[in-house]
């Protein structure tokens, strides 16, 4: 932990920063095991959100791991620092008035803890969503082949096979992905994002 630091606050503080902007932020996190599809939901709905006109962004595992986060591995304390990370990077695009989408297994309550932590300190909204498809479902779907592979032992820590998902016990949405295709589950967020007046 550095020493001697002081926050800046900027001249703007974050209703002005709305206003001007005419829009609020608000963090839409997503957990989920592997292939539940968490990053086809984020992915639509940021589309629909910018057909919106609504500033929408979405940051998802695999792609952050390919820069941010290549310093980081799947080993649990890894896995920590991944998402402490990302609680960090979408309040601050969220401070910015962005609707932030993060597509991440986040396998850990205490890491989604954090992350909603942060957040709630600088009062910014943080919505989380259970993207809920049992493990047969998703080993069947297997669209990069990893849970084979898992099966198989060639990767180790693997999510839902050698390594743990805990599963939201409040989460504010809650999708089956077997019972809810992707429109119906973009249809609900942005009813309730709507509904909370967030957008
Ligand atoms: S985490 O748990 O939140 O830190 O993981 P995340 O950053 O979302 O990365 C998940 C994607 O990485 C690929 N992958 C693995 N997932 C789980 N366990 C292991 N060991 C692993 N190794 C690689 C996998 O493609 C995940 O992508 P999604 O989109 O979730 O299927």
């Amino acid at each position: 932990m550095a020493s001697n630091i002081v926050f800046h606050p900027g001249s703007v503080d974050g209703a002005e920063r709305a206003q001007l902007l005419g829009q609020k932020g608000v963090t839409i996190w997503f957990t989920g095991l592997s292939a539940s599809g968490k990053s086809t939901i984020a992915c639509a709905l940021e589309q629909h959100l910018l057909h919106l006109h609504k500033f929408a962004y979405r940051l998802d595992g695999d792609n952050v791991r390919f820069g941010l986060n290549k310093d980081l591995g799947f080993d649990e304390k890894s896995r920590n620092e991944n998402i402490r990370r990302i609680g960090e990077v979408s309040k601050l695009f969220s401070d910015a008035s962005c609707v932030t989408l993060t597509a991440f297994i986040s396998p850990y309550r205490a890491d989604r803890a954090v992350a909603r932590e942060v957040h709630d300190k600088s009062g910014i909204p943080f919505v989380e969503v259970f993207i809920d498809a049992p493990l047969h479902v998703v080993e069947q779907r297997d669209p990069k082949g990893l849970y084979k592979r898992a099966r198989a032992g060639e990767i180790k820590d693997f999510t839902g096979i050698s390594a743990p998902y805990e599963a939201p016990e409040s989460p504010e949405i809650h999708i089956k992905t077997a019972d809810c295709d992707v429109t119906e589950a973009v249809r609900i967020i942005t009813q309730y994002l709507s509904d909370k007046g967030y957008i």
